[in-house]
């Protein structure tokens, strides 16, 4: 079994590490050093211009990495260790290369709670870069087979987290130009704004990340989203009862939102590998975690532009 300091050892040596967290599996390397860093955006055929997430312990350790203000304390205060990323101003001392902001003057960072990622980044003490371990537009890996399936072979150090207990990518704030929700996650807008109040902008209104590509999350096989009864030779993504005869995937028996989120990316992975002639989707309302298990199927189906 591969432990904490192995992980911390591959770190420390510029190597890639599988940093399990309550999201997804996140493959990483440290923040500092540029050519362990460029090996990241290799292993998963990442675009340079999509800059990555800087995970720390605590606070303290983000402080020195970027500057926060009182909504950005805030912020921190109440959702971490937890799945919200910050983007804040960059300070210019080294701690993150350049690569990993891809150039840009701000860096996104966040304090993952799950305890084996607060392990590994308390005894490496500085900032560990970590995009999701798929290849690049693939679903995100949310149980440690499915990490070694997208990018095993290119970690010195495969940590086995277990089953990630959110299963959707942490949700993206900006505080670099107003208050922006890039992208929804499981820290809803209504929980940002319920902190600091009204947000100036979202992902609606052409501020986006610059990671937010169309097709994004995809399986091989085609995605329809909202169907509620699915034609034969399709499989199906249910959330709730559903009379289909066919390959059944059910996200959440009982219509439960967080439930429906972990089970997601696993689900269109097991869907894929049926080799469908489709994967449909049930409708799922739009609420809450809703707006985060939504963004991802119409990324999957490639219906937002
Ligand atoms: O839950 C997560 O956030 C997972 C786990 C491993 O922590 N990581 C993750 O990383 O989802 P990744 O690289 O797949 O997504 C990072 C997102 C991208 O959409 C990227 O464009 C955005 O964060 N991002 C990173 N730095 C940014 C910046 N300076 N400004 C705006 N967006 C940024
Ligand atoms: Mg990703």
């Amino acid at each position: 079994m591969t432990s904490v300091r192995d992980a911390v050892t591959a770190l420390n040596a510029g190597n890639l590490i599988f940093l399990p967290t309550e999201t997804v599996y996140g493959l990483g390397a440290s923040a500092g050093d540029a050519a362990a860093v460029a090996k990241v955006y290799s292993a998963k055929g990442r675009p340079h211009f999509n800059p990555l997430i800087v995970h720390v312990a605590d606070l303290a350790i983000a402080e020195s990495l970027a500057y926060f203000d009182d909504r950005a304390r805030a912020l921190a205060g109440v959702f971490w260790p937890g799945p919200l990323t910050l983007v804040l101003p960059a300070r210019d001392n080294g701690r993150v290369s350049d690569l990993a902001r891809a150039g840009l003057d701000s860096v996104a960072v966040r304090v993952p709670s799950h305890p084996l990622a607060l392990e590994i980044l308390q005894a490496f003490g500085s900032g560990v870069v970590a995009p999701s371990a798929n290849r690049s537009g693939r679903p995100s890996p949310t149980r440690f087979r499915d990490a070694v399936e997208e990018t095993g072979a290119y970690v010195a150090a495969a940590i086995d987290g277990g089953d990630c207990q959110i299963g959707l990518e942490s949700t993206v704030v900006s505080l670099m130009d107003g208050v922006r929700y890039l992208r929804a996650g499981a820290v809803t807008r209504q929980q940002i704004k319920s902190v600091i109040g009204p947000l100036e902008g979202d992902d609606h209104d052409g501020h986006r990340s610059p990671g937010r590509l169309t097709l994004h999350y995809a399986p091989d096989a085609k995605v329809e989203i909202n169907v509620t009864l699915p034609e034969s030779g399709c499989a199906y993504l249910a959330f709730g009862p559903t009379s289909y005869t066919g390959p059944v995937f059910q996200l959440s028996a009982s219509s439960d939102l967080s439930e429906a989120a972990s089970n997601l990316f696993k689900s269109l992975r097991d869907a894929d590998k049926l080799n469908p002639s489709k994967i449909c989707v049930a409708p799922i309302p739009d609420h809450g975690l809703g707006e985060a298990i939504n963004d991802r199927l119409k990324r999957a189906s490639g219906f937002i532009g």
